[in-house]
């Protein structure tokens, strides 16, 4: 299996219940290498931008608002078959179908407010970690 990067993002719940140092430490616990890491709070644009595939979507406006509610870290994670593997140890959208020992069980309060997000294919990966960070600025990939 190759070697691959996914983009999470740790969401304002979590990082307001100080959770962000948690959730770290699963994704390491879980084999991933942070190769990038920053804090930052997301403009409105910058949130309609990262979700417009969701635009039509009854919830956009609520899902625009909350992220924008509080600063996010946005964390770049490289792993063998780190798509997949991170889907895993998120869990399910909905927290309460999460399976138990994923990160949302533990940290996700609701479908809306459930503590990260995480690239949904590789090609998506791609194109979300460029949305936040310049090639120059994360590590070359491991060998
Ligand atoms: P995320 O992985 O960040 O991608 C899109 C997000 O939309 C998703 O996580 C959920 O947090 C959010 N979402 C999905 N369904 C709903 C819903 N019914 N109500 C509010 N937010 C939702």
């Amino acid at each position: 299996m190759a070697i691959e990067r996914t983009l999470c993002i740790i969401k304002p719940d979590a990082v307001e219940k100080k959770r962000s140092g948690a959730i770290l430490a699963m994704l390491e616990e879980a084999g991933f290498t942070i190769v990038a890491c920053k804090r930052m709070a997301l403009s409105r644009p910058v949130a309609e931008g990262f979700y417009a595939v969701h635009k039509a979507r009854p919830f956009f406006g609520e899902l625009v608002e909350f992220m924008t509610r509080s600063p996010v870290f946005v964390v770049v994670l490289e792993r063998e078959d780190a798509v997949a593997k991170y889907r895993q140890v998120m869990g399910a959208t909905d927290p309460a179908k999460a399976d138990a020992g994923t990160i949302r069980k533990a940290h996700g309060g609701s479908v809306g407010e459930n503590a990260v997000h995480g690239s949904d294919s590789l090609d998506n990966a791609k194109i979300e970690i460029g949305y936040f960070f310049a090639a120059s600025k994360v590590a070359p990939v491991a060998g």
